[in-house]
């Protein structure tokens, strides 16, 4: 595959701005929240490298300190079906649980199922459906993985 996961550098925010927007769309991060992100996340904040940046994966911990929630995990739409999400899904999780996060959420589109898929096979679970999450007609379902007991 030849692919690199790794943590982004400062100077990679802006491409990074670009790839979410390619992979998400309207409205996407600005440089500002994922450079705030980028200060925020340390190892949290990964990126797939081919040549440039071709998919990326973010976790942020929650005011507890002990839950926190998987914000992004996307890949290049030509990249995709090659194991690069999973392969930063798994970078993520091993990230999450070098942490004191033991408690992951995060939100997916209902009919999304190939992310369904993926986080399914990596141990979440369904946490319910969240109405109009993203604002009206945003509807999210929710899922949940606890850390795996050493
Ligand atoms: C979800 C996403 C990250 C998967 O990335 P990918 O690089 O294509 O995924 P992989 O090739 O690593 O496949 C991982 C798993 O995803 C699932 N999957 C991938 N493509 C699929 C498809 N078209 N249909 C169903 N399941 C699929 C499978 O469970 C696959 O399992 P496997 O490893 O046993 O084959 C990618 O499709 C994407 O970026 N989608 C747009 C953004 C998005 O929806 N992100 C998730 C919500 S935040």
């Amino acid at each position: 595959m030849d692919v690199a996961i790794r943590v982004p550098l400062a100077g990679e925010i802006d491409e990074l701005v670009a790839l979410d927007y390619g992979i998400f769309g309207e409205p996407g991060y600005s440089v500002i929240s994922l450079r705030q992100f980028f200060d925020l996340a340390g190892p949290l904040l990964q990126v797939a490298v081919h040549d440039g940046l071709v998919g990326y994966s973010l976790v942020l911990p929650s005011y507890d300190g002990v839950s926190g929630w998987f914000l992004a995990c996307g890949v290049r739409s030509d990249w995709r079906g090659r194991g690069i999400g999973r392969a930063l899904a798994v970078a993520a999780l091993a990230a999450t649980d070098a942490s004191p996060v033991r408690t992951l959420r995060l939100t997916v589109e209902p009919a999304n199922r190939a992310a369904i898929g993926l986080y399914e096979s990596l141990g979440f679970v369904d946490d319910g459906m969240a109405a109009d999450y993203f604002g009206a007609g945003g509807d999210r379902m929710v899922m949940r993985r606890h850390r795996p007991s050493s």
